[in-house]
């Protein structure tokens, strides 16, 4: 599948941008190039939403708008804005800069079919803030910003009209050599918002968050993310990890045709793009893990009514008291993702299995389960984490780079200790007053 498309993995280019030495082949960045004109759906990619019609337009139901306000803090403009999302009937829909809404349609296409309304909100200039409002419900929903033109596409499902967003794992994505990022966002009937960012994917353009309530005035809510220059900096990062144990870190970094920068993917999101690479990478820590827990107990701390339980390796299947299930040994795929192989769920899975996944994975993640105190999970904290080698060092990284820790850099972010630090990127409020979303660099106060 994933064989000469838009993005290419180049050895040893160098030069244009402080990459001057020679990298060994396959171990250098990812180049994405514009080339690409057509969508193609990835699992990643697709928003489902239903048909639509005039009727449905027109019952689009209104409620209190959400004052919406993007500060575009972005050195390099110009910065579009897209606005996206489901409504209450599950359509497929766009906002425009004025509150008017956008029901793109797929034609009855079964191919991505390229949306020809006009749906880009072109802001201001560095310094300046533009004001929107939601006026419906949204599910699903996000606000991407580009420098440049992103293109969607509709397609029939079969079962309703959907959205081909862009993708950063899609080789012949029209996006992939632009510069982008989104929020997502929840705004439901009720009023209630939810918004986040987050890295477990990818890291692209820099942006944060504030939410004011009107419960709370003085205390809005805030997830600054990382700092302005943090794509630069992860590349910096993952160049050095590639120097250290010449496995292909640099190559999670993409850089556009000048060979700026331009995101970085995570270690799960890069191996869609190359499925060997890595594969072996976490083939020996397991091994002294599995070995380890052998002869000595594992307790994983359930943080439910269950409280601790033992595990232990047995017939080289890790096994907990009253789980329902042992788990095998990870590869390196199912340690990115967290969601397969011993961290899969199946029906049937009891409380204490669906508790032991996060806090397995999490403790895989972050290297901490032959380190002192470490076979008690989760017991360290963040001070702990990522101090041996392997480790996810793209998690490792993100954190590095963060300004208050917000954002979660894999999918089980939120394990820690006493279950109370607050790592998500996630703002909420049943009764908002302003969403704020500030581009290319976080707010200074
Ligand atoms: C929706 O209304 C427009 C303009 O009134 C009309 O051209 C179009 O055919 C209608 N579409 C559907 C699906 O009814
Ligand atoms: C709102 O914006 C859309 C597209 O940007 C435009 O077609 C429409 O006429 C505008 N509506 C009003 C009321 O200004
Ligand atoms: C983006 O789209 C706008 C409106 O369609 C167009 O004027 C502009 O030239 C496009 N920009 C780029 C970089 O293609
Ligand atoms: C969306 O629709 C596609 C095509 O019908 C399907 O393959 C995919 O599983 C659906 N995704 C979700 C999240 O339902
Ligand atoms: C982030 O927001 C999206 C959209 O509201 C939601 O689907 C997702 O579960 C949220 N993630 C977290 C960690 O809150
Ligand atoms: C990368 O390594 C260089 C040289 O050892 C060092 O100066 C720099 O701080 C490192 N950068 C990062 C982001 O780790
Ligand atoms: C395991 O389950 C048994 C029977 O349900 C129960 O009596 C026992 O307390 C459980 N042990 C632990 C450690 O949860
Ligand atoms: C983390 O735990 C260590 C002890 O293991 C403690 O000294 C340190 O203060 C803790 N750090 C934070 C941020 O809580």
């Amino acid at each position: 599948m994933y064989i000469a498309g838009v993005l290419t993995l180049l050895a040893g280019l160098a030069m244009s941008l402080n990459y001057a030495g020679q990298m060994p082949p396959g171990k250098g960045f990812t180049i994405a190039h514009s080339a690409g004109t057509e969508a193609t759906v990835t699992k990643d990619s697709t928003l489902n939403g239903t048909y639509h019609s005039n009727f449905t337009r027109l019952q689009a139901q209104r409620i209190q708008p959400l004052p919406l306000k993007i500060v575009n803090n972005f050195d390099a403009g110009p910065i579009n804005a897209y606005i996206q999302g489901l409504d209450s009937q599950g359509a497929v829909v766009f906002i425009t800069a004025n509150g008017s809404l956008i029901y793109p349609s797929s034609h009855g296409s079964q191919l991505p079919r390229k949306i020809e309304h006009e749906l880009a909100i072109p802001l201001p200039g560095k310094g300046k803030s533009l004001d929107i409002k939601i006026p419906i419900p949204l599910s699903s929903g996000r606000v991407y910003f580009c420098q440049g033109n992103l293109s969607f596409f509709m397609l029939d499902t079969g079962h309703g009209d959907g959205l081909v967003q862009p993708s950063v794992t899609n080789v012949d994505d029209p996006s992939a050599s632009l510069h982008w990022g989104f929020i997502e966002l929840t705004y439901t009937a009720a009023g209630t918002v939810y918004a986040n960012i987050s890295y477990v994917d990818f890291v692209g353009l820099i942006l944060s968050m504030i939410l004011s309530t009107k419960d709370d005035p003085s205390k809005p809510q805030i997830t600054r993310g990382l700092r302005a220059d943090a794509v630069q900096a992860l590349c910096d990062g993952l160049r050095n990890q590639t120097n250290v144990d010449g496995h292909s870190w640099l190559g999670l970094c993409v850089v556009d045709e000048n060979g700026r920068p331009i995101r970085v993917l995570s270690p799960n999101y890069y191996h869609r793009l190359h499925e060997s690479a890595f594969e072996d990478y976490w083939n020996s820590y397991v091994e002294r893990v599995w070995r380890h827990y052998s002869y000595k107990p594992l307790t994983i701390n359930t943080q439910t009514p269950a409280g601790p339980i033992t595990c232990r390796v047995i017939h080289d299947i890790l096994r907990c008291l009253n789980d329902t299930r042992g788990y095998p040994r990870p590869l390196a795929t199912d340690i990115w993702g967290c969601d397969s192989g011993p961290f899969g769920r199946v029906n049937g899975d009891n409380d204490i299995h669906i508790a032991v996944i996060p806090r397995l994975c999490a403790a895989f993640v972050r290297s901490t389960l032959l380190i002192p105190g470490g076979d008690v999970q989760p017991s360290l904290n963040s001070s702990h984490h990522y101090t041996v080698s392997p480790t996810h060092h793209y998690s490792r990284l993100v954190h590095e780079l963060q300004i208050d820790g917000r954002g979660y850099a894999f999918s089980y972010d939120d394990v820690n200790p006493d279950g109370t630090e607050d790592a998500s990127g996630l703002v909420s409020s049943g009764n908002p007053d302003t969403l704020t979303v500030y581009v290319g660099s976080p707010p200074t106060d």
